[in-house]
C-alpha cells in the first residue's frame, strides 16, 4: 500500500445538526451522488421502519449487531469518503461527541428557517475544541426561510466564526432554482425531477453574465442576483483555506437535500477542500499518518444487548500505517498483544470483512470485552494517544436496587460500564461508592445501562431521576474548590479518575459560583491531565 497516497485520498467526516434539520436526507443524497445508492429512499425507509427508539432495541430484535449505518464508506472523485454517523433524537449520547474525535472535518447542517439550534451549537463546540474544519450546509432552501445574508450573519455571531459563502442561492422556497459558485461565478440551475429527489437532479450549467441565464431567470431576477453578489463581494469575509483548516472560517453552501439542489457542490467541497488525515498527538509526541508503524484508537464500543451474543464491536480509527486483517497489535493500556482476526468495514448497506485499511478508515473489531474507549492499538513499540475526553452529563440519576444483596455486582458493573463509556459514575464522599450519582449526555444511555446491568451482571436496577441538570469539572485555584467545599448548597463529587466535579440544579448556579469563588474555573469537558486542577 502506498501509504501517502492512500492517506491523502481519505476524507473522514461527520454531519452535525439538530434533529429534523435533514441529516438523514442529506446523508442519503451524499450516497446517491457518491454512487453508493442508485435510488434514494433506502436510508430514510430504514429510519422510518425503526419501531424502537434506538439501534439498541433494533439490535435486540435482530439478534445480531446492527451497525450498518454507523460508518458509510464510498468513493467519490478518487477520494475514499468515510461518513461517520452521529445519532440524533433519542439515540443522542456521549458516542455522538466521541465520534467527533475520529473525524477530520464536519459538515454542519442548518435549517434555513431556524439557523443554529441548541444541539448544533453543542456539537460545534466539540468541533471547535478539536479545531476541526467545519463546512456549513444551509438546508431546506426549497422552503421559505431566513434571508441568506441574515443566516451568514447569525451563524457567524452565534458560533463566533467567520462565514464565507461558497455558493449563493438563486431564490428561495418555490423560487429556489439553483446556486451560483461565488468563486468561479458559474451557475447551476436544477430540474426538480422526481418528488423527494430519488434520482440525481438534472443540472444546467450557465455563465453568470450570459444571455442564457437572463433568458432563464428573466431580467429582474438576474439583476437582483448580480446585485446580491456585488454586495457579497464588498461586504463578505475573504476565503482562506488556511483559516478554514484551522477551524476559524466556515464555507457556506445553500441547498435542499430533499430536491438534491446544491448537494453536488458540498460533496465536491468535501473531496477538494476538506482535509485528509492529520498527525495525532500521543503522550510522547505526534504520530504522522504516513508513519509505517500501524496505530489506531477506539472511539466507540457498541455492545450487544442480546445475552446470547456477548460480543461487542469496537470502532477503531486508523491513525498511521497500514491495517491488515489478522495482524497482531499491542494494546497500550495493558501491554497485551491482540490478534485482529475478524475486522469489519462498513458499506452503505452491508458489513463486510475488511482485508486492509489506511489512515482515516474506520474498522469494526470484534471485542470480547478487552477494549475501552480511548484505547490505543499499535505495532512497533510503545505508543499511547491522548485520551478522548468525557463530556459533562446533562441527565442524572440514582440507582435503586430491587435486590440489595446484588450491591457488589452493581458496583462492579457500574465500574466496568463507566470505563467502557456507557455511563459516567460520580461518588459523593458522604454516601460512598455504593450509592453513586450516574450521569449521561443522552437519556438513552440510562436505558442501555439498565439492560446491560440486567443481561451481563444479573442486576435489576431502577434508576431514579435526580434533581441535578448540570455537572462541571472543577479546575483553577485551590481557593475555588475550598469555596465550593464550604457551601452546603453545592454538591461536590468525584469522577472515576478521582477528579472533583460539582453538580448543580441550574446552569445559573454554576455561573454564580464562578463569579463568587476566587480563582474557580469550571470545565464542561473532562481534563486530560491533572495540570491546573485543585487536589
Ligand atoms: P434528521 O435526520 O436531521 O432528523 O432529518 P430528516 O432527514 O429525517 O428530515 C427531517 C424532515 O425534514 C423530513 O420531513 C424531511 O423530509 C425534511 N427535509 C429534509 N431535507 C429537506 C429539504 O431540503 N427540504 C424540505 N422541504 N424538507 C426537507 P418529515 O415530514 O419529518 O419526514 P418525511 O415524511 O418527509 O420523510
Amino acid at each position: 500500500m502506498d501509504l501517502e497516497t492512500e492517506a491523502q485520498r481519505r476524507r473522514t467526516f461527520a454531519i452535525i445538526s439538530h434533529p429534523d434539520a435533514g441529516k438523514t436526507t442529506l446523508t442519503e443524497k451524499l450516497l446517491l451522488y457518491g454512487g453508493a445508492l442508485h435510488m434514494a429512499g433506502a436510508v430514510k425507509a430504514r429510519k422510518a421502519s425503526r419501531h424502537a427508539v434506538s439501534d439498541w432495541m433494533e439490535m435486540e430484535k435482530e439478534k445480531g449487531i446492527s451497525i450498518t449505518s454507523s460508518v458509510l464508506q464510498f468513493d467519490y472523485q478518487g477520494r475514499r469518503m468515510n461518513l461517520l454517523d452521529t445519532p440524533g433524537h433519542a439515540d443522542f449520547s456521549e458516542d455522538t461527541y466521541r465520534t467527533l474525535a475520529a473525524v477530520d472535518s464536519a459538515v454542519m447542517l442548518v435549517d434555513n428557517a431556524k439557523g443554529v439550534e441548541p444541539r448544533t451549537l453543542r456539537l460545534f463546540e466539540v468541533c471547535r475544541m478539536r479545531k476541526l474544519p467545519v463546512m456549513t450546509y444551509v438546508n431546506k432552501m426549497d422552503r421559505p426561510g431566513l434571508e441568506p445574508l441574515d443566516l451568514l450573519d447569525s451563524v457567524s455571531k452565534s458560533l463566533d466564526i467567520r462565514t464565507v459563502p461558497f455558493n449563493w442561492p438563486i431564490g428561495m422556497g418555490r423560487d429556489f432554482v439553483g446556486v451560483v459558485n461565488v468563486v468561479t461565478r458559474k451557475v447551476t440551475v436544477y430540474d426538480r425531477g422526481q418528488p423527494g429527489g430519488t434520482e440525481i437532479a438534472k443540472e444546467t450549467h450557465l455563465d453568470l453574465e450570459s444571455d442564457q441565464l437572463r433568458a432563464h431567470l428573466g431580467d429582474e431576477r438576474t439583476d437582483e442576483l448580480l446585485e446580491e453578489l456585488e454586495l457579497l463581494s464588498m461586504a463578505g469575509d475573504p476565503w482562506s483555506l488556511k483559516d478554514f483548516l484551522a477551524g476559524d472560517v466556515t464555507p457556506f453552501f445553500f441547498g435542499s437535500a430533499m430536491t438534491n439542489f446544491g448537494v453536488r457542490p458540498i460533496l465536491d467541497a468535501i473531496a477538494e477542500i476538506a482535509p485528509g488525515p492529520k498527525a495525532r498527538p500521543t503522550v510522547e509526541g505526534d504520530r504522522e499518518p504516513t508513519d509505517d508503524k500501524f496505530s489506531g484508537f477506539i472511539f466507540k464500543i457498541q455492545a450487544n444487548m442480546n445475552p446470547r451474543h456477548r460480543d461487542r464491536i469496537a470502532f477503531m480509527r486508523v491513525v498511521s500505517g497500514a491495517f491488515e486483517r489478522g495482524m497482531a497489535v499491542d494494546l497500550a493500556r495493558t501491554g497485551k498483544s491482540i490478534k485482529l482476526a475478524k475486522p469489519h468495514s462498513f458499506m452503505a448497506s452491508e458489513r463486510s470483512i475488511v482485508e486492509d485499511a489506511a489512515p482515516g478508515d474506520i474498522v469494526g473489531l470484534y471485542d470480547p470485552g478487552e477494549l475501552r474507549i480511548g484505547d490505543t492499538l499499535s505495532t512497533g513499540g510503545k505508543l499511547e494517544f491522548q485520551g478522548i475526553p468525557r463530556f459533562a452529563p446533562e441527565h442524572f440519576a440514582r440507582v435503586k436496587l430491587k435486590d440489595p444483596t446484588r450491591r457488589k455486582h452493581l458496583q462492579n458493573g457500574l465500574q466496568q460500564l463507566s470505563q467502557e463509556g456507557t455511563i459516567q459514575v460520580f461518588v459523593r464522599e458522604a454516601l460512598g461508592p455504593a450509592d453513586p450519582y450516574l450521569g449521561a449526555v443522552g437519556l438513552l444511555q440510562f436505558e442501555v445501562l439498565k439492560e446491560r446491568l440486567k443481561n451481563e451482571y444479573n442486576v435489576k436496577a431502577e434508576l431514579v431521576p435526580s434533581e441535578f441538570t448540570c455537572a462541571r469539572w472543577v479546575a483553577g485555584a485551590e481557593t475555588g474548590l475550598a469555596w465550593l467545599q464550604n457551601r452546603s448548597d453545592f454538591v461536590l463529587v468525584k469522577d472515576r479518575d478521582d477528579r472533583w466535579v460539582v453538580l448543580a440544579e441550574t446552569p445559573w448556579k454554576l455561573d454564580y459560583a464562578v463569579s463568587q469563588a476566587p480563582g474557580l474555573k469550571l470545565l464542561d469537558v473532562s481534563p486530560l491531565t491533572d495540570e491546573g486542577l485543585p487536589s
